[in-house]
């Protein structure tokens, strides 16, 4: 499975491209929003920083101009993948970038027929919003599930299910368990993925019991050893 990271803040991106863990990124306008960074500089900059796709997302709603935008953001970097919205202008949009090799997110989505849809429409991904499903008490879970069902039965399909509007832990968990190809997560849910407390409290009883040894494993500490 494929971790994104769902945020435009490049300094939360960079820390933890450094785990080798991050596989992409998503962003969309209320992200941008909240970093406060120009839209285009914050992608280029994010592409660079992340060797796998970066979804940039269009701003219109109209065919014309989505398409136009589309074409300008696929020509920032070689990882942007274009975000358009689950709508009729935005599969007719997707339709024509994915024809040109573009590959395109699909965003927005919270029906089996959407992400059906997309597919036809030649999507390299689709993003269902499990969080914001489940929001409005439905099971956005299961929208993961119905997408994978409907999918393996057309092995033409390519496009891959990017679990969104992921919140927390057992969100990540449960997609990975749907076989969900992607997840796409804040830093924080990221983080908080790391985090057991029997591991902290089984780290301090080897942490201090080591220390009753009185052993080393290293002679020198590797931020003291010099370098040639
Ligand atoms: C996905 O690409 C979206 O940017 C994101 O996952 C939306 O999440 P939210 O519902 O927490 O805003």
């Amino acid at each position: 499975m494929q971790f994104f990271l769902d945020t435009a803040d490049v300094h939360e991106i960079s820390a933890l491209v450094e785990t080798g863990l991050v596989d992409g990124v998503t962003t969309n306008p209320s992200l941008i929003a909240k970093s406060g960074r120009q839209f285009i500089e914050a992608i280029k900059e994010i592409c660079a920083l992340v060797p796998g796709p970066v979804s940039a997302e269009v701003a219109a709603t109209d065919f014309e101009t989505m398409l136009a935008e589309g074409e300008k953001l696929a020509g920032i970097a070689k990882n942007v993948v274009v975000k358009v919205p689950l709508t009729y202008d935005g599969l007719r949009v997707c339709k024509i970038l994915s024809g040109q090799g573009v590959p395109v997110n699909v965003t927005l989505c919270f029906s089996a027929n959407q992400a059906l849809l997309a597919a036809k429409a030649g999507a390299a991904y689709i993003s269902p919003f499990v969080g914001r499903l489940d929001d409005i008490g439905q099971d956005g879970m299961e929208l993961i599930h119905d997408i994978l069902d409907v999918y393996s039965n057309y092995p033409e399909f390519y496009t891959q299910v990017l679990a969104a509007s992921i919140r927390h832990p057992q969100h990540v968990l449960a997609a990975a368990k749907a076989g969900a190809h992607v997840a796409t997560m804040p830093a924080s849910t990221l983080k908080q993925l790391y985090h057991h407390p029997l591991t902290d409290k089984g780290l301090a009883a080897f942490v201090s019991d080591w220390a009753k040894t009185g052993q080393r494993i290293l002679d020198v500490a590797p931020s003291t050893k010099k370098t040639a």
